[in-house]
């Protein structure tokens, strides 16, 4: 039975200020790389607290860039976690490096970073940093190494840990605005640095257009000023969003505690923002979700297939292998309703209890 109530996994927050913001760069004609890029990038670098930003297409892009720009090339080894989208892989592996898969935390679900220590060898370009969910990972002892390190903000803006705040350690960080990220520009991505060396590496490789020389490294990863204005739109109220996802984070934890599953854990060094609520539950997963799909609310896997499965690898990575095996994101977005809550807490003890 479906009921009538659809409660989806992501919901972007899209209204009537993009809409104003859209129609305003349409009627400027200038929809393609334009002056709201600019506005975009100063307005991310000094959220996140560096001192400059370079607007890509993607995230994936700016990850491909930022190990550019970093030296990373063919032979070389960049290390990540294995309990990842495929996007750090993917830039990795374009660029003719190795992508060197370890395994992750069993609590915060970040990189492991003892699994990083033995893992380092002297092809060690890079160590890639996804925080993931919304918590900051062990940025303390992954900085201890003395590897370039690209922090992957794709899904943890404004989180501390030992009081550092994400993305102003890594020698490049990147963002993504996928429609389901928590800034929203349909599609879209950014390199983030202290380092202007590095963001003009960046910014010259993103296009080849009108260049004295043909490079091969560049290509065509520009932003749009559509995307730009939805990014600045969506910036000014991230503050109240990520108060709103804690909010709702803890309201759970009131209301699934005493549940037969772990929820989840926030070391007392760093703070959570909540992109996702993730969980670990003790009975076969595809069923819940489809059970709980049937009740009108969409749960998920948060990651749709750990990297070293796709390697042949499985097996190797325990710690990824019983979070996939276990972890269900349950819906959490600024705009759900504490109705919708309700009906969410209420799913979980009736299936889970
Ligand atoms: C941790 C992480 N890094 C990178 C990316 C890639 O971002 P994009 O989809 O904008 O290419 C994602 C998106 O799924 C992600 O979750």
């Amino acid at each position: 039975m479906i009921t009538a109530i659809q409660i989806p996994h992501s919901k972007p927050q899209v209204g009537q200020e993009e809409i104003a913001a859209l129609t305003e760069v349409i009627e400027s004609h200038q929809v393609a790389q334009g002056p709201r890029i600019a506005a975009f990038e100063s307005g991310m670098a000094d959220f996140i607290g560096v001192s400059g930003g370079v607007a890509v297409s993607s995230g994936t892009a700016a990850l491909y860039l930022a190990l550019q720009a970093l030296g990373v090339g063919q032979d070389d080894e960049v290390i990540m976690p294995s309990y990842v989208c495929a996007a750090p892989w993917v830039a990795t592996s374009r660029l003719g490096a190795n992508p060197i898969v370890v395994d992750i935390e069993p609590d915060t679900f970040n990189i492991d970073p003892e699994k990083v220590k033995s893992t380092i060898t002297s092809k060690t370009r890079a160590i890639i940093v996804p925080h993931m969910f919304g918590l900051p990972a062990n940025l303390t002892q992954l900085r201890a190494f003395e590897i370039p390190i690209v922090e992957d903000c794709a899904q943890t803006l404004g989180a501390i840990q030992e009081g550092v705040h994400v993305g102003t350690v890594g020698d490049a960080t990147i963002c993504s605005f996928f429609a389901t990220k928590l800034l929203c520009a349909g599609e879209g991505g950014m390199v983030l640095s202290h380092n202007h060396a590095l963001l003009d590496r960046v910014r010259d490789t993103r296009e080849f257009d009108e260049k004295s020389q043909l490079s091969a490294e560049s290509f065509n990863f520009k932003m749009t000023d559509l995307q730009a204005s939805m990014g600045s739109c969506q910036l000014k109220r991230l503050d109240a969003a990520l108060v709103r996802r804690v909010a709702i984070a803890e309201r759970y934890t009131r209301e699934l505690t005493g549940l037969p599953v772990v929820l989840p854990l926030t070391p007392k060094d760093r703070t959570h923002i909540y992109y996702r609520y993730v969980l670990t539950v003790a009975q076969p997963l595809d069923g819940l979700l489809n059970r709980l799909q049937e009740r009108g609310i969409q749960c998920r896997r948060p990651i749709f297939k750990p990297l070293h499965d796709y390697l042949g690898l499985h097996g190797r990575y325990p710690v990824s292998e019983h979070v996939f095996a276990s972890a269900l994101s349950l819906p959490i977005y600024p705009s759900l309703t504490e109705d919708e809550i309700d009906l969410i807490v209420q799913a979980l003890w009736e299936e889970l209890d």
